[in-house]
């Protein structure tokens, strides 16, 4: 007896209709014709099972404050940074408990099994800290949160920064963060740089670093952060977020980096919602569109996922927990039109996040995880052009979430009929 089977997968590995069996929280079996009784039955009806999103990058201590105490007018990082410590003195423990867990809610019910979270470490009490630790227990049903140390305000900046950073790594915070382009200097950025790869390497711990979130082409972070993993042997467990500024800097100058970064083993977030909005803002035309270079992070072996970043909070004003529309995004101003290439897209918002997040038990194979979700569409390119409906989202081994397909009856000539537009060649189905 299973406890789940789901009936007539088709996978994203390109098998079609296949069968997959739970236990006790880990699939036991992916093929085809499984035999047996089962607790619960799902029919997939021929569309995609994945495992879930993987969201590498988002601030959940400041999601649905959209509007608190007022909306960013100038639409820049900088206005941002700004509005949100307005709100930081306005807002208690449990307002950022409340809507983190309306937002996990959300996430879940979009197939997002995993967040990276920043959580703002500038603050005498810690407020975001306190409650995210609470969050990240409470939803523990339905998605994995981890937490990274973020002293927005810069980490020599801010006088407190550092002290209250390692209280929230004491704390049980999982990641290191970091903002170096936001310190007084470049030189200070670098020694910040320097001084949380050394936080993270004496605690072993992974680093995460907003890095070069500027239109400027000489910020240098990344090429520290890179150097900085290579010299203390954190490779494979340190990401660079954003690297804006990579779009902007001259082309023989990145033909170095990248190869740099590559060498010391450090993953990429661009957050392609957040960086086409905040971006560019200082020029006419032509405008800089201000996405680091997906392609070419992509085609020398980093490791590249695409995070959220925000969603109606005081940065971004729209957002739906959708990573479909993160890799649509990302897509599109990567210009990543190719089916190798779209193809690469989905896999920038599941497996190479989880990778990133250092994920285990990941993947929709024997022995891992019972954690997946099907998509109203039949493969993974097909899921980013429709930015597909989630028919149910199973975690370790339950249906967590469930829906209907989405159908349109459309009236014509006094006749209707039923399009599904995943099902196009089958527009009566
Ligand atoms: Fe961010």
């Amino acid at each position: 007896m299973f406890d789940l089977i789901v009936k007539n997968a088709n996978l994203t590995d390109g098998r079609i209709g296949v069968d997959i069996a739970c236990n006790s929280g880990k699939i036991v079996a992916v093929e085809a014709n499984i035999s047996g009784e089962a607790r619960d039955t799902i029919d997939a009806e021929g569309y995609l099972v994945s495992p879930p999103f993987v969201d590498p990058h988002f601030h959940m201590d400041a999601t649905l404050s959209l509007g608190t105490p007022r909306t960013n007018v100038s639409g820049t990082l900088l206005e941002g940074i700004g509005l949100w410590g307005e709100l930081k003195p306005i807002q208690s423990v449990d307002d950022i408990i409340e809507r983190a867990l309306n937002y996990c809610d959300l996430a879940a019910a979009k197939g997002i099994g995993a967040i990276r979270s920043h959580v703002d470490t500038c603050d005498d009490e810690l407020k975001g800290v306190q409650a995210l630790l609470e969050v990240r227990e409470k939803v523990k049903d339905i998605l994995d949160l981890q937490l990274v140390a973020f002293p927005q305000d810069g980490l020599l900046r801010d006088p407190t920064a550092m002290e209250n950073t390692i209280r929230a790594l004491e704390m049980g915070v999982d990641v290191v963060g970091g903002i170096p382009h936001f310190e007084r200097t470049m030189s200070d950025g670098a020694k910040s740089v320097r001084l949380l790869c050394e936080i993270a390497e004496q605690r072993g711990l992974m680093v995460d670093m907003h890095c070069d979130e500027s239109d400027d082409p000489h910020s240098r972070h990344i090429e520290t952060l890179a150097y900085e993993a290579q010299r203390l042997g954190l490779q494979g467990r340190v990401a660079g977020s954003h690297l804006t500024s990579m779009h902007s800097m001259d082309n023989y100058y990145v033909s170095k980096l990248i190869p740099l970064i590559a060498e010391a083993g450090v993953h990429a977030i661009p957050n392609p919602l957040i960086n086409i909005m905040l971006q560019g803002r200082h020029d006419t035309y032509p405008k800089r569109r201000g996405q680091t270079r997906v392609r070419e992070l992509r085609d020398a072996g980093i490791t590249v996922g695409f995070g959220s970043d925000c969603m109606m909070d005081p940065w971004y004003s729209l957002g739906k927990a959708d990573m479909l529309d993160v890799a649509f995004m990302g897509l599109h101003v990567g210009q990543l039109s190719s089916r190798a290439d779209m193809d690469w897209c989905f896999d920038a918002v599941t497996v190479n996040s989880a990778k990133i997040m250092g994920l285990s038990g990941y993947g929709v194979a024997k022995g891992c995880d019972a954690n997946f979700i099907i998509l109203q569409a039949d493969d993974k390119i097909e899921a980013i052009r429709l930015r597909a409906h989630r028919l149910a989202v199973v975690r370790h081994g339950t249906i967590i979430s469930k829906a209907h397909p989405i159908t349109h009856t459309i009236s014509r000539r006094g006749s209707s009929r039923l399009v599904n537009e995943a099902r196009l060649e089958n527009p009566s189905g």
